[in-house]
């Protein structure tokens, strides 16, 4: 198999190469720096330099690939994002979906895995929800769910299948947010907002990628959700987390103060529940997460000594 991966320098991408690579196939991957070039030839991939947004150009470098994946982002790590952080985010979801998926057509490829969020779904109540729940994207992930729609509609146009894996929230050694979570909890400026019971849906990077080579090699269209097994609680991830790095124990902030102090797009992400499970994943491709709960990633991220 050829894979063309966009966002191949980045925490997931990086690992996709490695593990395409491991199973002999070739990878191109998308890059925009010099470092970029480097650091994809020094997984085994071939590096394409190309702008995201110009499908000729992404075309050119992807050549005669089978399967092309969006795993390109720009979620911003600031702790206070503001509605323009988003924007180049939004843009890469809605039209480097448009760019990639037109690549897709171009190139013959008889797939293109697109990256989404569980976010998408996720009802106002905090109830679980799954595949067959409507969408109900929020300003935060309105994007995603265009970049599914886009996606789809073209994989019915040009006749190539499309996988959606929607994926639960990323933790991992070299995470930025993890690594700005584990720096604020060392210093005890990662407070539990409210009662700390909103429940996440969480997966380790290294079960992400795991989970997109195993949608690349099979040849279907579908929606999948990627989480581990286990949702907790936010109050519990951080506690957890304080404990495994031997910092002391999380204060609790009232969700009125961590407003105004940190905004709301984090008061959201802290207080609001996302809940769903990998059962159909895991049940059509056989896949499990090496970490199925938060408590064996967050040990692998303190032994990695990353954070
Ligand atoms: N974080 C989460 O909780 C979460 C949850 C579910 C799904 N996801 C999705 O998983 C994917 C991978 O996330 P990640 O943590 O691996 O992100 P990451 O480490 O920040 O990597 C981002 C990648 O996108 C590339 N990129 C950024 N802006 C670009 C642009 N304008 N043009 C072309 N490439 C650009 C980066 O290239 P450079 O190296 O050149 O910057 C890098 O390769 C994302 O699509 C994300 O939405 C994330």
């Amino acid at each position: 198999m050829r894979v063309f991966i966009a966002g191949a320098t980045g925490v997931l991408g990086r690992r996709l190469v490695a593990l395409f690579r491991a199973r002999g196939d070739s990878v191109v991957g998308l890059v925009r720096s010099t470092a970029g070039e480097r650091a994809v030839a020094a997984l085994g991939g071939e590096p394409c330099r190309a702008d995201l947004f110009d499908a000729e150009a992404l075309a050119r470098g992807a050549g005669k690939c089978d399967v092309v994946i969006h795993a390109a982002t720009s979620i911003p790590v600031r702790t206070r994002p503001g509605a323009r952080d988003w924007e180049m985010n939004d843009r890469i979801r809605r039209q480097g979906t448009e760019a990639l998926t037109a690549c897709a057509a171009k190139i013959g490829a008889r797939l293109h895995v697109q990256q989404s969020v569980i976010r998408v779904a996720r009802p106002s109540d905090g109830a679980f929800f799954d595949e067959d729940s409507p969408a109900r994207p929020d300003p935060l992930s309105r994007s995603a769910w265009d970049g599914e729609i886009i996606a789809r509609e073209a994989g019915r146009r040009h006749g190539f299948d499309v996988a959606v894996l929607r994926c639960g929230w990323f933790y991992g050694p070299d995470a930025a947010h993890t690594r700005l979570f584990a720096e604020a909890i060392g210093r005890r400026r990662l407070p539990v907002i409210g009662k700390g019971d909103a429940v996440w849906s969480c997966l380790h990077v290294d079960d992400a990628a795991s989970a997109f080579v195993t949608a690349a090699a099979a040849n279907r269209s579908g929606l999948w959700h990627v989480v581990d097994d286990c949702p907790v609680s936010a109050g519990e991830f951080i506690r957890y987390f304080a404990k495994r790095l031997g910092a002391p124990a999380p204060f609790h902030v009232p969700v009125w103060l961590a407003r105004l102090a940190a905004g709301s797009y984090a008061v959201d992400f802290f207080t609001a529940s996302v809940r769903t499970s990998n059962a159909r994943f895991r049940g059509e491709f056989g896949w499990t997460p090496r970490f199925p709960t938060y408590r064996d990633g967050i040990d692998h991220v303190v032994a990695s000594r990353a954070v």
